[in-house]
């Protein structure tokens, strides 16, 4: 394939990549944004693989592609869709891994570039590798906590900031010194003692954030996966992989800052690492219950939700964990149909992604007129008679509000308190991805529906019908 022709490619392949994020910003859209991503990475690879660059030894190619491609499939059909968030971050420690092992190649390989380019192009390697460690021991770190292999609770060791800032200052350091050792064909010490700053940087920024806070950091490391990505194109002279990148960091950067807007945090902290509690203590609001439940049974909620004029129902992840969302739809149409008018309420952090709860209600099929983010319904609470709370639990703790000790404490929640009743389905008294008891439950007009939330909306169903 010629140059021009690799050019022409990559100019499509940068237009899908941004029809891609143009249709994932909608729901209704999301299907064709996908599709328009897979064309966009088919034709980017094709193109770089018939490309001038790559001569010879397809063979090894085709077997890595073949050993990759078959890992995806296999995990992309394995996981569930509560184990996402894992994934996600532990795709992104690839990506940053990738960086670090193309920077040191890189670096490692014969170079004819002279003068300033040569400066430049060793600049490109450290930034690269600096990227690319802090994205893969950060993802990593996430990765554990996500899949509960590490324990969730920030880790905040004494003056972190001033060791970030000391971390910060040996990196540019050792920036200089790799450059001047460069000249004389030397480097490499420098560039492996900053790799190993690196890596401990990110796994002391992840380890600093604690339970609730777990989103911003995902998405936070999905921007720096792409920077990464878009440094080991400037390594490798490839334009598509610089566009790509930018593309990935700059919207993982806005999504970042938007749940940190959600969340109620400092962007800029969030960045430092180590936000949320300044204390580590889990003070006020830990997991010992607050006074007496009342409890509820299944013909009382079928009565109060068909007597009711205005029903909010607010999933959170314990209606991803129990797949009950088909069975919410159900109840819905009959609801509607009874002439009840029947809302949902989304947090932006339910469940364990962004957009989990709007992902699972569009594959129920609830209709998206219905569904509304936190500040659309939030002020209408007042005026609701029955708000239906299945498997949600810190998204709808009122001590984020009320109890500045609390970890959770800023983070915007859904009020439903204020309605006439709250029902609550889950299992147990257990806390939530916080590890923090809620006062919502021990409130006069709360009731607890114990139980599976499949079987206890299946058990509604059959009354209501
Ligand atoms: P959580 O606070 O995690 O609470 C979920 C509740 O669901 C639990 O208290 C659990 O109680 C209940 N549950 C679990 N399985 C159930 C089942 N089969 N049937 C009925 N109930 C069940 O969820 P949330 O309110 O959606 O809040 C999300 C939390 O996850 C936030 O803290 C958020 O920061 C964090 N997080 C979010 C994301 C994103 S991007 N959304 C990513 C990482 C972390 P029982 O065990 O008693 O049933």
């Amino acid at each position: 394939m010629s140059a021009g022709l690799v050019t022409v490619s990559y100019i499509g392949a940068t237009i899908l990549f941004i029809l891609t994020l143009g249709g994932l910003s909608h729901q209704e859209s999301a299907r064709k944004g996908n599709v328009y991503g897979m064309i966009g990475m088919t034709v980017a690879i094709l193109a770089t693989v018939f490309g001038p660059e790559v001569t010879g030894n397809f063979e090894y190619i085709i077997i890595t592609m073949l050993i990759g491609g078959s890992i995806g499939i296999i995990l992309a059909k394995k996981v569930e869709m509560t184990q996402m968030p894992e994934l996600v971050a532990i795709l992104h420690s690839l990506v940053g891994l990738a960086a670090v092992l193309v920077g040191f190649v890189n670096f490692m390989g014969e170079s004819t570039l002279t003068g300033v380019e040569k400066v430049i192009h060793e600049v490109e390697i450290y930034v690269g590798v600096l990227i690319g460690a802090v994205t893969f021991s950060g993802s990593v770190i996430a990765f554990g906590k996500l899949s509960g292999k590490i324990g969730g609770s920030p880790m905040l060791l004494p003056a972190r900031h001033w060791l970030n800032l000391g971390l910060l200052i040996a990196s540019i350091y050792f920036c200089y010194d790799f450059v001047h050792q460069a000249e004389t064909g030397g480097g490499m010490t420098p560039l492996i003692i900053m790799t190993v700053i690196a890596l401990l940087f990110g796994i002391h920024m992840v380890m600093a954030i604690g339970g609730a806070d777990m989103p911003v950091v995902v998405s936070m490391l999905n921007s720096y996966s792409g920077w990464a990505a878009s440094a080991t194109g400037f390594m490798l002279g490839n334009d598509l992989l610089i566009v790509v990148g930018a593309l990935v960091g700059s919207s993982g950067a806005i999504l970042s800052y938007i749940m940190c807007r959600a969340m109620n945090r400092n962007f800029i902290s969030v960045i430092a690492g180590g936000f949320g509690t300044d204390t580590g203590a889990v003070a006020a609001g830990g997991d010992e219950e607050q006074g007496e439940v009342v409890p509820i049974e299944t013909d009382d909620v079928a009565g109060l939700l068909v007597n009711a004029k205005e029903v909010m129902i607010i999933p959170g992840y314990g209606m991803a964990v129990a797949q009950a969302q088909h069975t919410v739809n159900e109840i819905t149409q009959a609801l509607r149909e009874k002439g009840v008018n029947v809302r949902f309420g989304i947090h932006p952090v339910a469940g364990r992604m962004p957009g989990h709860m709007n992902v699972l209600l569009a594959e129920a099929k609830v209709p998206y007129d219905i569904v509304f983010e936190m500040d659309e319904i939030n002020e209408d609470f007042p005026d609701v008679d029955v708000s239906v709370v299945i498997g949600a639990n810190d998204i709808v703790n009122p001590s984020a509000q009320e109890d500045p000790n609390s970890p959770i404490a800023g983070m915007p929640v859904l009020e439903c308190w204020k309605g006439t009743t709250t029902i609550v389905l889950k299992r147990s008294m257990a806390t939530g991805y916080a590890g923090v008891q809620n006062p919502l439950f021990f409130k006069e007009n709360t009731r607890m529906y114990f139980g599976d939330a499949k079987e206890s909306l299946d058990a509604v169903l059959k009354e209501i019908l």
